[in-house]
């Protein structure tokens, strides 16, 4: 799979300093992303929810459409996204970090509609637009700042009658068991995680306005599956 044109060099991307300081162990080491980059490890981190989670952000595109994937995700994601757009349409996978885009290219070897690029989601990403665009588990991973820029930067990629999905944490309810273990998790992991689960996405960009939006809620609240379509004129 080559790299499209206009591709950013390794060199003229920083790895942001919140990657760097909080998960370097989990995606910018040789050492550790083999062991993690397994749907079994995936599953495992989302609770067994990560087939229907991904099964159901993959199902809000179409066969032909062009589609955005903001950052690599660990497991068969990509690989699901570049089947659902098939060979009449276009995956591009855009991550900041130059280890995973090597890896996703390896796992997309033998889709021919899927091409990855390096940049930062958080940087204005160069004018191109999409049918769709998919961001799946990064925004609790981002400082709060960078999300905002993120999120306007996404939904700016979005061409009219498209749409944004975003799959992510949110606050779950008081009652889900679960409750005390993420708080933990988030305190020792995540930490970026506590300022996404109460504020609403669509809160975090003026473009808001120009899309029509829906939200679901998963497994006890934990989980958030957001919708927002551009509306057409
Ligand atoms: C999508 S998130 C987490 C996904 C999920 N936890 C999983 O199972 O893989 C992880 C990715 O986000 C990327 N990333 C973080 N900040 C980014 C940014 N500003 N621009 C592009 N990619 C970014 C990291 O390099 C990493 O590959």
């Amino acid at each position: 799979m080559s790299p499209p044109a206009g591709e950013s060099t390794a060199n003229a991307v920083v790895l942001p300093d919140y990657l760097r300081k909080t998960y370097t162990w989990a995606y910018l080491s040789h050492r550790t992303l083999p062991w993690l980059d397994r749907s079994l490890v995936v599953s495992a981190i989302l609770w067994g929810n990560a087939g229907r989670l991904m099964r159901a952000a993959v199902a809000e595109f179409a066969p032909g459409q062009r589609v955005l994937q903001a950052a690599c995700v660990y497991g068969a994601f990509s690989s699901m996204l570049a089947a659902r757009v098939g060979e009449s349409g276009a995956l591009e996978v855009v991550d900041v970090a130059p280890i995973q885009i090597a890896n996703v290219r390896r796992k997309l070897a033998h889709q021919r509609q899927a091409v990855a690029r390096l940049a930062d989601l958080s940087q204005p990403l160069g004018g191109a637009t999409f049918d769709g665009v998919c961001c799946f588990f990064l925004l609790h991973e981002v400082p709060e700042d960078q999300r905002r820029r993120i999120v306007d930067n996404l939904l700016a990629a979005v061409e009219p009658g498209g749409k944004a999905v975003f799959v992510d944490y949110h606050r779950c309810t008081r009652w889900n068991p679960l409750a005390p273990v993420m708080n933990l998790v988030f305190r020792t992991l995540e930490p970026y995680a506590p300022s996404l689960l109460d504020t609403p996405i669509e809160s975090m960009s003026a473009r808001a306005g120009e899309f029509d939006w829906t939200h679901r809620t998963l497994f006890g609240g934990l989980y958030q599956h957001v919708v927002a379509v551009r509306r057409k004129a």
